[in-house]
This record gives C-alpha cells, structure tokens and sequence, in this order.
C-alpha cells in the first residue's frame, strides 16, 4: 500500500479525498497498488468528516514521515504551497498539484528540483481542470511545431459571458449569479480581470515552446469592460465575445502570449464553449487543428485530474517522467505591438461613424446598437496600430480583435 497526503482541503482536495476513496477499486487497479491518504494538512477544523485521526496542522509531520511517497498540494496560491513543494521534493517525494498560480510562477524552478531529486512534479489539473491536455501536449503533440494555442481558459468568465449572450444578463448581474451558483470566487479578481486565464496560458506556452513563461510578460485583459452593446455588435458580426487565452508562434521561435476578450466566429468551434466548460485548441504544422473540450472547473472534474497524477507517480515510483523547461531566460516572449489581427471597435460621439470611416477607410461598419455612438469591423492591422489608431479616435468603447 502507498501512502499520500494532501495539503489543503478545500474543494479540490476534499475531491481528492473522495475520489481516492470511491474510486478505491479502479485507482487500486490502475496504480498497480493501493493508496492510502495517511494525513490531511490545513490549518482549519472540520468536525463533520469521519477520517478525523487524518487531519494535521504541522507540515514538518509529512515532510518527515518516510512512508510517505506522494503529496497532492490542492493549497493554491504562492506561498506556504511554493515553500511546502519545494520541501516536499528536497525531502524525495512526489508532488501533484491544481495550483495554476505555483507553477506559473515557479515551475521551472519546481521542475528542476524534481529532476535532480529523481520525483516527479505532475499539474495535469493545473490547466482546463478536468481536461486532459498538459500530458497530451508534452506527449502527443511533441512531433508538432504547435503554431497556435488558443483556449476558453476561465470557466467563471465562459459562464458570465454565456450568461450575457444568451439571456441578456448585464455583467454585474451575470457575475452575481455565478458567484450565487458557486462558480466564481467571493473574490472573483483573478477569474475577471483575466489573471487565471493568463497564468494557464503561462503553463501551456511554456510546455509548448520549452522556456519557463512569466505571467508578467503575457499582456492581459479581461471582461469587466464588457457590455451588452458589445455582445450585441457581435451578434451582428456573426461571433460571439469569448475571453481567449492565446499563444502564437513565430518563425524565429519567439512567440505572442497574451489573454483579451475576442470576436469569435460563430463557425469557430470555441464560439460554442458555453457556462463553465473550458476548451483548448492546439494547431500543430504536422496535426493541424485539435481540440480539448470538457470542465474546465469544480471539485469533482479537477480532482479526477489529480488523483490521475497520484496514480502515474505511484506507476513511475522510481522511475522519473522527463518533464521540464528553461528557466525563462532565453526571454522568447515577443511583444504584443507586431500581432495583426481584425479587429471590433466601437466609439461615441455625434460623428463617430465619419470618424471610423476616415482613420479605417473600407471598414466594415455595422448597425450602431444606440444613439450616439457607432461600431465597425477593421481590416488586419498590428497592435501598435491600433493603440496610434485609438488615441486619434478618443472616446473609444470598446475594443477587441477577431478570432
Ligand atoms: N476559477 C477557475 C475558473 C477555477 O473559473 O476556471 C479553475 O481553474
């Protein structure tokens, strides 16, 4: 019997707990032996679950018990769960993790201990939650030169944005729903302000392109700036708004990283990416376009990606998976000013419409949705353009590219 440990017991590690326990028999099965959790860390009591004798406060009792092989960090955050990893891999034991934060921020420093502790540092559940996509593409897709990622990242923000297309739900009222269904955070910065959303594209672009990727250098913006005017200027342009984390790579192995809502085409399969699911599309050279659809959130879907990591470390107790990257320092993350694209964009002002005509001459221009203000659909142009092109314009609404 292998035994583990959680650190953590919020919702992803109490799923932990529970699929560990009621998948006992197919976990057994598949791990080539059975697991048992011998201690739960977190400083907080609940009186309620049956395993009391499990529950823990110190952490120095894990890092110190040799029976212990296997550690799922479910903490989140940067913190005591940066300095409980990196003691639980110097102390020779394998560690899984939900925390996108962590190894955003840290992984490649996680990783390298890892390697030269001979454990494995696994974060299947680290990106889309339940999806299985960190495994495939440090595994399938490595036979690709993976041009584009491109993914609905955030399930609290694919929910609120679902919620506003589809019953015209304003965006305080779609995020107060969301955090009433117990979808979003009480605090739901990091989901709206695009912050989770960056940190898993950190994590994709970094598996994808082999250097660690910072969230400080990935431009981000998120959905609060959103309105019903904007999903309605979408509807006329045949897409829908979806907060798309996204990867480009060019020919010298730089690439753009970067999280902003976009027009997506309704022909598009992400346009139908709808609540709380999470997709990710990866087009490689040689595959061309795949996609990895499912919950992208929620304790139970998560948990599965966890206990999956548990089982492939007891599967590979000796015997280290190869998974790593550089240190961040070939800096391959080109700025965002080159990237061209299509883009919406909708100003006020009595003559708005002359005003979109004469700095985008050709554009197409769509049906203004209210008195006072006008919208139309660009041809391609860079970023930097389109930043000249805003200061020109002033009272400028709303602003995204197409995807
Ligand atoms: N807050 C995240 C989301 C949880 O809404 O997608 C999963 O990472």
């Amino acid at each position: 019997m292998m035994k583990a440990a959680i650190m953590g017991f919020g919702t992803v590690g109490s799923g932990v707990y529970e699929v560990l326990d009621r998948n006992a028999d197919v976990v057994a099965k598949n791990a080539g032996d059975s697991i048992e959790v011998k201690y739960i860390l977190d400083l907080r009591d609940f009186p309620d679950a049956p395993y009391q004798e499990k529950f823990i406060k110190d952490f120095a009792i894990i890092e110190n018990d040799p029976e212990v092989s296997i550690v799922a960090e479910t903490m989140g955050g940067k913190g005591a769960a940066y300095e409980f990893t990196k003691r639980c891999l110097l102390a020779g034991k394998h560690v899984v993790t939900s925390n996108k934060e962590l190894v955003a921020t840290h992984g490649a420093e996680l990783l390298s201990i890892a390697k030269e502790k001979n454990v494995n540092y696994l974060f299947e559940a680290s990106v889309g939650g339940g999806i299985p996509i960190i495994r495939p593409m440090f595994q399938c897709l490595t036979a690709n030169h993976m041009t584009h990622i491109t993914g609905i990242l955030n399930g609290t923000t694919n929910y609120i944005l679902t919620r506003m297309i589809d019953a015209g739900l304003d965006f305080e009222t779609a995020l107060k729903e969301a955090q009433e269904k117990g979808y979003a955070e009480a605090n739901p910065a990091a989901d709206v302000e695009g912050m989770d959303a960056c940190r898993k594209i950190c994590i994709l672009s970094a598996i994808a392109y082999g250097d660690h990727v910072y969230p400080e250098f990935v431009e981000t913006e998120g959905i609060t700036k959103i309105t019903l005017q904007d999903v309605a200027y979408a509807a006329q342009a045949d897409c829908v708004v979806k907060l798309l984390g996204r990867a480009v790579l060019n020919e010298d192995e730089t690439f753009y990283a970067f999280v902003a809502p976009h027009f997506v085409s309704k022909t598009c399969p992400l346009a139908c990416v709808d609540d709380v699911f999470n997709a990710i599309m990866v087009t490689g050279d040689m595959l061309g376009d795949s996609m990895f659809y499912g919950q992208g959130a929620g304790k139970l879907a998560t948990a599965s990606a966890v206990v999956a990591d548990i089982i492939d470390c007891a599967r590979h107790n000796k015997k280290r998976r190869d998974l790593g990257w550089g240190d961040g320092s070939r800096k391959l993350v080109r700025p965002l000013e080159g990237f061209a694209s299509r883009w919406y964009i909708r100003v006020s002002g009595a003559d708005a419409a002359e005003k979109l005509a004469a700095v985008f001459p050709g554009c197409n221009m769509l049906q203004a949705v209210q008195e006072g203000e006008a919208a139309c659909i660009t041809d391609e142009l860079t970023t930097a353009d389109m930043k000249k092109a805003q200061e020109a314009l002033s009272a400028v609404l709303g602003c995204m590219r197409l995807l």
